[in-house]
Order: C-alpha cells, then structure tokens, then sequence
C-alpha cells in the first residue's frame, strides 16, 4: 500500500488538487490523506470550491487562518508536522506557490519525507513577489517536479536540477476546467447578471480580477488600474468579483466611487461582485470577451478558453500564454491598460490555442510517475 498526504491551503490550490484526488481513487494500492492548512477558510474562498470541484472534506484542517507571511507559514509547519509524524506518508504532495506550498515542503522534508511539487519551475524573476519565493524554495527541496510549460523544464536546468526529478506534464488547473467546462457553460449565472448572449456567441462584457499586494495595497497603483478600467467600462460592462484584500482596500482608500452599485444594470461601468465560486467564474471567463487580470491562473485559463487577457502586471512567471496563448503583459499604466483593452474590442475573437500536453490529462501522468517512483522506477 502506497501512503500519500497532500496539503491545499489557499484558493488556487483547489481546482489543481481535484483531479488529482479523482485519479488517485482509481488505484485500490492507494491510501491518501488530503490536508486543508485553512490558510483560506471563507466559503467564498475554500468551501464551495470543493462543492463545485467534488472534492472530498478533507481529513484534516489545519486552520492555520491569516497573518503575516512568518506568522502564517509558522502556524502551518506546526499544525502540520503532527499529522506528518502520525499518517507518515511516503511522499507529500504541494501544489502552485502558495504560504502553504512551502510550508508544507519544508516540513515534509525536515522529516525526511519526498515532495512532489505539481506546478514546478515557474519563475517571475520577481523577488518581490512572495510566490516566487514560495516556488524558488519549494522546488529546490523537492524529489519530483511537475512541470506545466517548457519554460518551467528549462528555469529548472539552468538552477541545476538534475533531469531525472523533472517531469513536463501537463496543466493540472487545465484538466480541471475542461472537466467542468460544460457543466459551467449551463449555468443559469450569466442569466442572473443580467447578460444578454450577442450574435457572434461571445458576450459583450469584460471580467476584471485584482489581488497582487504590488497592485491592490498600494494606493496610487490601485488606482490607476481603477480608473483605466473605468475607462474601459465606459464600453463594456467588466464584471469584478472582489477578493477580500482588495475590497478592504478600496473601502480603507476611499475608491467605492469606481463601483457601479450593485443591481445597477450591466450597460456599463465596473459591476462589483462577491467572489465567485469555481463553476460561476468559469462561465462568467468563458463568455467574456476580454479578461483583465493579476492572477497566474486566469492567464492560463483564458489561453485555453481563447478569450483575450491583459496580464496588469510587468512579468509573467507562465510565458506559453503568451507564446501559445492570448494573453499580452501589459503593465499597471493607465494609459496602456486602455489603449489595449480599446484594441482587443475592436480585433476579431482570436481562435484558441493551447501550449503542448494541456489536454486534460496531467493528472494521470502526475500519479503514474509517482506509483512508479514510489515503487523505485522512473516512469517516462
Ligand atoms: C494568497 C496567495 C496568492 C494567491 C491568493 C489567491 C500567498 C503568499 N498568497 O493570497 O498567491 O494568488 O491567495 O487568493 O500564499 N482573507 C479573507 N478570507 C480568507 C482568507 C483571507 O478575508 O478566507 C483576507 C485576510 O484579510 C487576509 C488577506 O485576505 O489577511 C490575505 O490572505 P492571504 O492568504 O494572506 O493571501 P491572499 O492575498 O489571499
């Protein structure tokens, strides 16, 4: 019997742990144990991602909740190392760059327990970003990784990791939306909002998300981003569900006044919404006809549903949405940000692509090289 023990902690790790959850169930010499750090713990950002996804309660919550990044990381390394002591699983599995991506490495490791890292080799080259830092030290300590893009295999060559621990794979968070890309394109939600369906099949409306401390905290670049996209609204309504850090901060910065109110119509203006679910947030993606973002998530996302997205930040950490994809960088200039999103509105839909392998099989890759690791074989 194979022992594995995976660690979720934050929005962006739901939807990359589903289908790997799902296939491992296939495989009766597997026992495993899922970890929830409760780094997110509202229901707008942790339950009903696992309702939508169905995913399984996990075994054991951590609810190591917010903090500063010592104070959050710290509280995770020691809800964690006593459930690591009791299960003793063979082999840990993290996903992304979250505080509970490292957390849980660094823990595992101490014990002298593998890691496979799912989503390994990404690089901003952005110090700055505490992501880059959580995926920089995750990969230098783990025994497999799981490489979504090519660029990530050579990230990780050109640091020294030996070959033989890096694995191109696949998109996990892709396997994910095309397992529940129909079922979210019958949501009764874009009824909801009010949207009308145009004749082309895309809608006319934009999707805004915003979290990055560099963009939300600061008030003078929150701003700037506000007002461009305001510009920009003035066009097309742009739907924005708000991650609570950045809704505390419009409020605490006096920005209120670049939301149309809530139940105003959707002909124009920033419509602020709650955080959406996985199933809503997938159908409202997948009509729109532009995307602007900071997230890593979305960009990979909007290149396999072929709608056009401005990245609001100076860098990348996933260049084949770029290079395979729709999505341009665009920077925080106000300026630049409407100059092309005015260009997007007035260009024909593009047609989607998608980098190689991000055909929804990822996960069972991820769990094959693992049996075959754990049984002391490499699997190619
Ligand atoms: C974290 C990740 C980020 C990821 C993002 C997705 C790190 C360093 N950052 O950022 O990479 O893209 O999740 O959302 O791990 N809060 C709530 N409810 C919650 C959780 C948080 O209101 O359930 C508020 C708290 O005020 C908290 C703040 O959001 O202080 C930030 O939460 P935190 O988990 O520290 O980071 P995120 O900004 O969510």
């Amino acid at each position: 019997m194979m022992r594995l023990l995976s660690v979720v902690g934050a929005r962006p790790n739901f939807m990359k742990i589903a289908p790997i959850v799902e296939e491992l169930t296939k495989f009766s010499d597997i026992e495993h144990c899922l970890v929830h750090s409760g780094q997110h713990y509202d229901e707008l950002l942790s339950g009903n991602f696992f309702t939508d996804l169905g995913l399984p309660k996990p075994d054991v919550n951590l609810h190591a909740g917010s903090g500063s990044h010592a104070v959050q990381t710290a509280e995770i390394m020691t809800g964690l190392e006593p459930v690591l002591l009791d299960y003793k699983p063979q082999m840990v599995l993290v996903v992304g760059d979250v505080n509970s991506t490292i957390a849980a490495a660094l823990t595992a490791v101490k014990l002298g327990i593998g890691v496979a890292h799912i989503e390994a080799g990404l690089r901003s080259f952005d110090m700055t970003m505490p992501e880059e830092i959580n995926r920089k030290l995750t990969d230098t300590i783990a025994s497999l990784l799981f490489v979504t893009e090519q660029s990530g295999v050579e990230n990780l060559k050109h640091e020294g990791v030996p070959s033989e621990k890096i694995f191109l794979v696949g998109n996990v968070m892709i396997d994910s939306l095309l397992r529940h890309r129909e079922l979210a394109a019958q949501s009764p939600f874009l009824n909801q909002l009010g949207i009308l369906q145009n004749g082309n099949g895309r809608r006319p409306y934009g999707v805004l998300t915003l979290h990055r401390p560099s963009n939300v905290d600061d008030p003078k670049t929150l701003q700037g981003i506000l007002s461009a996209v305001n510009t920009v609204a003035a066009e097309v309504p742009i739907f924005f569900p708000i991650h609570p850090r950045t809704r505390k901060n419009i409020e605490k910065f006096g920005f209120m006044r670049y939301l149309a109110p809530a139940g105003i119509g959707t002909s124009a203006g920033i419509v602020a919404l709650d955080p959406l679910g996985y199933l809503d947030f997938l159908s409202l993606n997948n009509s729109a006809r532009i995307v602007l973002t900071d997230s890593g998530g979305i960009q990979e996302e909007t290149t396999v549903l072929g709608v056009p997205c401005l990245t609001l930040r100076e860098n990348t950490e996933r260049p084949a949405t770029v290079t395979h994809g729709t999505n341009q960088i665009v920077g925080v200039n106000p300026e630049r940000i409407v100059a092309a999103a005015q260009a997007i509105l007035q260009q024909p839909i593009p047609q989607p692509r998608r980098p190689p392998l991000w055909d929804g099989k990822a996960a069972s890759r991820i769990v094959a090289i693992i049996r075959g690791h754990l049984r002391g074989q490499h699997v190619q």
